[in-house]
């Protein structure tokens, strides 16, 4: 964004992360995206990407993360949202994989909960010397007319809705699930 004259500002939690993007010389704000530390409709487009979005419990903290994108967010201002296909997520979902890089195993295990609407991940690397490190990664996962009613909520509305990032209509195989909203 930055390359093609945009003044792009980043924002995540992660200080590691945002370490090295301030290292590439990108400016960046770090912040909890409930509560984004930019004024009212600062921006022209807000780009979530790569699966950003439905990683909190409650609807309620996913929905105040949309109604902050909409406030940052100028009238007329589009927001895309990069997500999982449901469909194709669930079709293709590998319970359990393992695999040896570099010296260190690393085991996935992932599962679709049905009642909370998520895919969740726990992750576990095991090094040559036996030393373990686990996480767990969990995200809702919406169908294309529950993330429209829920952006809808926040006063945006889905104007288009992409399989990928060349344009392709949305559908059942598709590799993403990409809406454009606007405000
Ligand atoms: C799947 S990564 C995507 C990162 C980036 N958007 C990209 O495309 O490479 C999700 C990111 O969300 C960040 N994150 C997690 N919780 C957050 C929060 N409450 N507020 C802001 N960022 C958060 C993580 O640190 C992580 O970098």
């Amino acid at each position: 964004m930055a390359r093609r004259g945009f003044d792009p500002v980043g924002l995540d939690l992660s200080p590691a992360l945002l370490f090295r993007a301030r290292a590439q010389g990108l400016r960046v704000s770090r912040g909890d995206m409930r509560a984004l530390p930019f004024a009212d409709a600062s921006f022209e487009l807000v780009l979530q990407l790569f699966t950003s979005f439905g990683y909190f419990e409650r609807d309620v903290e996913n929905a105040a993360v949309l109604a902050e994108v909409a406030r940052v967010l100028a009238p007329g201002g589009r927001h895309v949202l990069d997500l999982m296909n449901k469909q194709r997520v669930l079709a293709s979902l590998v319970p359990r994989s393992e695999e040896l890089r570099g010296g260190v195993r690393w085991i996935q295990e992932r599962c679709f909960d049905a009642v909370r609407r998520r895919v969740e991940k726990q992750v576990t690397c095991i090094d040559a010397a036996g030393r373990h490190d686990t996480w767990r990664e969990s995200v809702v996962v919406y169908e294309p007319a529950e993330i429209a009613a829920l952006l809808g909520t926040q006063g945006l509305q889905v104007e288009a809705l992409w399989g990928d990032f060349g344009g392709r209509p949305f559908d059942l195989e598709a590799p993403r699930m990409i809406v454009i909203a606007r405000r």
